[in-house]
């Protein structure tokens, strides 16, 4: 099918009062990722020929972001915030400009997946001027009512449908709905809860705020939307009476509540996050990756892991990870910035922190810290351990308390150690230093100076031995002490 090219707008002019944040509301993070960035990465999956996302006045951290994530987008300032209608007109010259359809989507509505946004657009390919994207409300309040036609044929034999006659003599039979099944798709008006009749409250079929248009002249016929209602504000949602006496139909498209979790305040950040934690888990684990338990692994939305990795509980992935096949990850792990190949054994209470990246069957144990090094394949370094600005060769083995010492207060430097090298236990490597391939540095030593390939290195004081000498402290401390 040859669709028309799409214009998507993505609302994020709200200053987000209740969230109590200096940072605005569109930027705080889930799985690491701003609310903007995850509804800039849907537009993107949708394909939009134009992406524009609509700002309020001093906001430049939520323009700057819009830039960074979609450079080719526009940003448009909506200076005074008189209601959805009015800010989607902020774009009036975009929507003007555009031939074909236009997507507003709400940039506190993370959780909306591509498959959705495309069985929207589908309805404009059916013939629908506006699509509205709807769910069935838990706890409808606070939301638009979508009024809709009741289903043809199915009036008589459902007894429990209700209808509203007087407020709607002029479009038929709208229906009352709390289940899909009683009506049909046919949108006849949205209406907010603070306008909406005792009635029109009980349904519970509510807006989504994601509509999809197929209208020529849809900035002209935002335009006749009025502020005429409770809260003094330009509704979008008045479109659809507008479009429908424009002669242009309008549709409903369902979808799980749980994909247009709207975020006013934290408890519903919380609730998204863990909603999209729950969604990605399940991906993975349908991927072929075990989790033990899996409430207690958390991602990020660029986490990859291959298959048949295992990950034990309490594991979290930071921003930039990739594990790669057959990899076991041990309990208590936080990773950042990493890499870990294939059939690596991490953990368990390991740290891997950006430019970590570890080849195949490296192994990094308990209390390890690395970051930016390279680990080559088969290098352990099993206990105790900081590695930093580096890289490990193949088959070294890094003992137990080793330090990169790779900071002077001022520069940082690296440490580079062989193939199949053994460090001691207890070496502090001072850097710049290079260890060459097979060598050995004895444990305890504090490594300033290169090191060849195979030889040994140690930096340690002779050691003191004096025989009979604790039985003979230990005689005249007792007899101080009176014990004799
Ligand atoms: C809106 C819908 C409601 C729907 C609900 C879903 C209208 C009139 N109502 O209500 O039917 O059930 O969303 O969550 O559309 N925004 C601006 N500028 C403004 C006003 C809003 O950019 O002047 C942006 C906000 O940043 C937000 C979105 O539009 O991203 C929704 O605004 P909000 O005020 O939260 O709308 P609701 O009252 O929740
Ligand atoms: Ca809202």
């Amino acid at each position: 099918m040859n669709a028309p090219p799409l214009l998507i707008i993505v609302l994020a002019a709200g200053k987000g009062t209740r969230m109590k944040s200096a940072l605005p509301k569109v930027l705080h993070k889930i799985a690491g990722r701003s609310m903007l960035g995850h509804v800039l990465a849907l537009a993107h999956s949708a394909n939009a020929q134009q992406l524009v996302t609509v700002v309020g006045t001093d906001m430049p951290a939520v323009e700057a972001e819009a830039k960074k994530l979609a450079p080719a987008s526009r940003t448009f300032i909506q200076h005074q915030q008189q209601g959805t209608a009015d800010a989607v007109l902020a774009a009036r010259e975009a929507i003007k400009a555009h031939k074909g359809d236009v997507i507003v989507l709400y940039a506190d509505t993370p959780l909306i997946r591509a498959e959705t946004l495309m069985k929207l657009r589908a309805k404009l390919n059916e013939g629908a001027g506006v699509a509205v994207l709807g769910f069935l409300a838990a706890n409808p309040s606070g939301y638009g009512r979508l009024l809709t036609e009741e289903k043809k044929g199915l009036g008589s034999a459902f007894n429990f449908v209700k209808h509203l006659t007087s407020d709607f003599a002029s479009y038929g039979r709208p229906t009352l709905r709390s289940s899909s099944a009683r009506s049909s798709d046919t949108l006849l008006a949205i209406r907010e809860e603070k306008d909406a009749s005792a009635a029109e409250r009980r349904v519970d079929l509510c807006n989504s705020g994601v509509m999809a248009f197929r209208i020529a002249n849809l900035a002209d016929l935002l335009g006749h939307i009025t502020n005429n209602n409770a809260k003094g504000e330009f509704y979008l949602t008045d479109v659809i009476e507008l479009a429908r006496k424009a002669g242009h139909s309008a549709a409903v498209v369902e979808c799980e509540e749980d994909e247009v979790l709207g975020v006013n305040a934290r408890d519903q950040l919380a609730e998204a996050e863990a909603i999209w934690q729950r969604r990605r888990r399940t991906d993975l684990m349908q991927e072929g990756v075990t989790m033990i338990a899996p409430d207690t692994v958390w991602l990020s939305y660029d986490t990859v892991i291959g298959r048949d990795v295992v990950i034990e509980p309490n594991v979290f992935f930071g921003p930039g990870v990739k594990v790669d096949e057959g990899a076991e990850i041990k309990a208590n792990c936080h990773f950042e910035g990493a890499v870990i190949g294939k059939g690596a054994r991490i953990g368990p209470f390991a740290r891997l922190r950006p430019g970590a990246a570890l080849s195949e069957n490296v192994h990094v144990g308990n209390f390890v810290e690395v970051k930016n090094v390279t680990m080559a394949a088969g290098s352990k370094a099993n206990h105790l351990a900081y590695l930093g600005d580096g890289s490990v060769g193949a088959e070294a083995n890094i003992g137990a308390g080793t330090i990169f010492c790779n900071y002077d207060g001022f520069n940082k430097s690296r440490t580079e150690i062989g193939a199949g090298t053994f460090v001691g236990s207890n070496s502090s490597l001072v850097a710049p230093v290079k260890i060459g391939d097979g060598a050995y540095i004895g444990s305890g030593s504090v490594i300033t100076k290169d090191v060849a390939a195979g030889s040994l290195a140690l930096e340690r004081s002779p050691q003191e031995e004096r025989p009979g000498w604790a039985e003979k402290f230990r005689t005249l401390m007792g007899r101080r002490k009176g014990k004799s």
